[in-house]
């Protein structure tokens, strides 16, 4: 069997040590060239396939981490705030520990096939009135009620195991790559990615996350998030690595993802395209070698295809 995520990089997740760890066997994911897309931009193009994780998100590298601790620690379950992915995760992670799982969403916020996957693996569907944000805010009066440990990105084991995406790509690429781009929803793997490439390569590339200019009410449902908690954060490594935040309209989404899926036969789902629609936007310079992380699996969203017409 292949190492997991956390026998793999155990020197940089000191939270494991001598914790018996809950894997689905998530990370190792695949690091795509993309020739079709890199010729048409006049880059050299990577794709980072998170979607290729247990549960089909990113998401599964923080999860394998803060589960571990949250039942070693005695918590008698986890409960998050999600748009759908995070939930997805927690509850297969907190099935394979055996302790509950509780997700709080804003109601007909999170994809139809997201909250199916929870079920699937028999966790508590809580949905509220308004935003992410009310969503979160209850969240955290079940945690304290309950004693469920908190698996929101606010959670820093979670950011910890997503780190390990950061150091995947310096290992096969043999060092930074000039560009990252990546959907910025509430800016937890911004900063994961920014302290992973900081830990093992002391340095940053520049860093482009791509956020919906519509974050309210974008069809990228995975980032619709008004409030990002990372944003402090965020604009941190934006000083830090040159970078800045893009800023992308639902059409220039739609056309990244139709892109990426018909060119390069990679489906992912919506908000993951807002990577690629920051570089249509112009966030690399000619001959600049980008990765472009790749956060969920199209099947995630299925409906989202039919809405795009294909
Ligand atoms: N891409 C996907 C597919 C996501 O599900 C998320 C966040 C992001 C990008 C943004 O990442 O918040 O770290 O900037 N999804 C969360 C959830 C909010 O509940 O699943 P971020």
């Amino acid at each position: 069997m292949r190492p997991s995520l956390a026998e793999r990089w155990a020197d940089h997740l000191p939270q494991l040590a001598g914790v018996p760890v809950v894997t689905l066997g998530e990370g190792s994911t695949p690091l795509l060239p993309a020739p079709r897309l890199s010729e048409r931009l006049g880059i050299e193009l990577w794709l980072k396939w998170e979607g290729a994780n247990p549960t089909g998100s990113f998401k599964d590298r923080g999860m394998t981490v803060a589960v571990s601790r949250a039942r070693a620690d005695g918590a008698p379950g986890v409960v998050c705030a999600s748009t759908g992915n995070t939930a997805a995760s927690a509850a297969a992670y907190a099935a394979r520990a055996g302790i509950e799982a509780t997700i709080v969403v804003a109601e007909g916020a999170a994809a139809a096939s997201k909250l199916a996957q929870v079920r699937a693996v028999g966790a508590r569907v809580v949905e509220v009135p308004g935003t992410f944000s009310d969503a979160y805010d209850a969240s955290l009066g079940l945690a304290e009620r309950e004693g469920f440990a908190q698996v929101n990105s606010t959670n820093e084991h979670r950011i910890a195991g997503q780190m390990t995406a950061a150091f995947e790509i310096v290992e096969e690429l043999g060092g930074l790559p000039d560009v990252l781009t990546l959907p910025y929803g509430g800016g937890g793997n911004t900063k994961a990615y920014a302290r992973g490439f900081l830990a093992l390569a002391g340095a940053l590339p520049r860093l482009h996350p791509a956020q919906a200019e519509r974050r309210a009410d974008t069809a990228a449902s995975a980032i619709r998030i008004v409030d990002p908690i990372h944003r402090h954060e965020v604009e941190e490594a934006m000083v830090r690595s040159g970078g800045a935040v893009v800023t992308v309209s639902e059409e220039e989404i739609a056309a990244a993802w139709h892109a990426v899926r018909h060119e390069e036969g990679v489906f992912c789902e919506p908000a993951s395209a807002a990577g690629i629609a920051a570089l249509f936007a112009g966030a690399a310079r000619p001959g600049e070698r980008v990765v472009c992380v790749l956060t969920g699996h199209g099947l995630k969203d299925p409906a989202a295809v039919e809405r795009a017409a294909a």
